[in-house]
């Protein structure tokens, strides 16, 4: 029988993320009790008023396709929040609704990328982007950054990998899998080399609302001079709570990028779900108390997590400034007792401790492992009482 999978199929690996869920609800459905780390949601009830809303929507019998890049009440929602939190001005013909922000960023990818292009994707990212750029026939190029620095580029590293095949740089700020924010002369020096290079800039802001510490966001396009030059990419997955009802969107100036996506959105999938538009406009559009809830719960959750885990002899990770994601060094635990890099670590874990967390090598860091602190406290304390264990077993082996 002929080859059947193309070369692009053949390459690309599954997501990490969602692979140690499915082994999380497998190990789960045999009766084991599994500490779930692995999660990338928060683990709270979508709101009752976006709830609501689509079942109001569902009960108008709006049950049809919708615009393929998305209705115009919720495309209004969208440019009404990045006015009201950023005073960024959108048109609705500015912004492309899709499944999710990964299906946004998947349609920007296949909207800009011709062979050979290449895109600079800042280390350690997010799994998706270095395989997205590769489905899309670009080359992904890795800048490495150093956890002494709180894993903030080098200007000079970054520039240092700018070729005439660069086309784009992909920034997600507060990041997945650290949770650190890039400081404002980062983020002005980056722009300063995008526009010395005529390049563009994919800032994945899904996790914007999500900061600690009284911080406040700075959107890429709010930067001076780059908001032509940015395409922004966020959704409603993580602010509230509603990661299945998948919507997610981008905004631009450039109108190309707006036709091109909503083509390729034509072409494939159409609208995303009308009712899960319905809600998103209730999420955006009306009060955002939940938001300010749900992240001081996260808040404390951090602080949790991040004590407990320094306090594992041979563990060690920074304090994230936003995300529900501790990204834990295990460098030292590496060579012990046949662990030869994050995943074995992660596989160690779960099969001997029953405690789900992701492996950093597809994240670009196999010195680290992820854990999510989208979960409650006493899941927390009970899963980091089984990671000191098992440190502990490995360093005595
Ligand atoms: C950095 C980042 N970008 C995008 C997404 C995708 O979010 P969604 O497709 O649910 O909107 C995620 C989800 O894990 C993420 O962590």
């Amino acid at each position: 029988m002929k080859k059947i999978l193309s070369q692009r199929a053949g390459q690309l690996k599954p997501s990490a993320t969602l692979a140690i869920a499915a082994k999380e609800r497998e190990l789960k459905s045999q009766g084991v009790d599994v500490i779930g780390f692995g999660a990338g949601e928060p683990d709270f009830p979508t709101p009752e008023r976006i709830r609501e809303a689509a079942k109001r929507s569902l009960d108008r019998g709006e049950t049809f396709y919708t615009p393929v890049g998305g209705t115009v009440e919720l495309k209004k929602a969208v440019a009404h929040r990045f006015l009201e939190d950023y005073g960024l001005e959108y048109k609705p013909e500015n912004i492309v609704v899709s499944c999710g922000a990964k299906h946004s960023l998947y349609n920007i990818f296949q909207a800009i990328i011709d062979p050979g292009d290449e895109i600079i994707c800042l280390a350690p990212y997010w799994v998706s982007y270095p395989e997205m750029v590769a489905l899309a026939g670009g080359k992904p190029v890795i800048v490495e950054t150093s956890e002494k620095k709180l894993f903030e580029p080098e200007i000079e590293a970054v520039a240092k990998r700018v070729s005439a095949e660069t086309k784009a740089i992909v920034l997600n700020y507060p990041s997945n899998p650290t949770g650190v924010m890039y400081s404002t002369e980062f983020l002005e020096q980056l722009a300063r080399l995008v526009e010395a290079n005529d390049l563009m800039v994919i800032s994945d802001e899904i996790y914007d609302k999500l900061l600690f510490d009284g911080r406040k966001y700075t959107p890429f396009a709010t930067v001076p001079g780059m908001k032509s030059r940015t395409v922004t990419v966020n959704g409603v997955s993580k602010t509230y709570a509603m990661t299945g009802l998948r919507i997610g969107y981008l905004a631009t100036d450039n109108v190309e990028i707006v036709k091109a996506t909503t083509n390729i959105q034509s072409q494939s999938t159409s609208n995303p779900c009308n009712t899960a538009q319905a809600a998103a406009v209730e999420a955006l559009s009306g009060p955002q108390s939940e938001v300010v809830e749900m992240r001081g719960v996260f808040e404390r959750r951090r602080d949790m997590m991040t004590e407990l885990v320094n306090q594992v002899p041979g563990l060690s990770m920074i304090k994230p400034h936003g995300a529900f994601y501790a990204f834990v060094n295990i460098s030292e635990f590496i060579g012990k007792k046949g662990v030869s890099g994050s995943s074995d670590l992660a596989g160690y874990l779960l099969e001997k401790h029953h405690v789900a967390c992701v492996p950093g090598g597809p994240f670009g860091s196999d010195d680290h492992i992820r854990l999510s602190f989208a979960t409650k406290k006493d899941i927390i304390a009970e899963g980091m009482k089984r990671i000191r264990s098992a440190c502990a077993e490995l360093s005595n082996g």
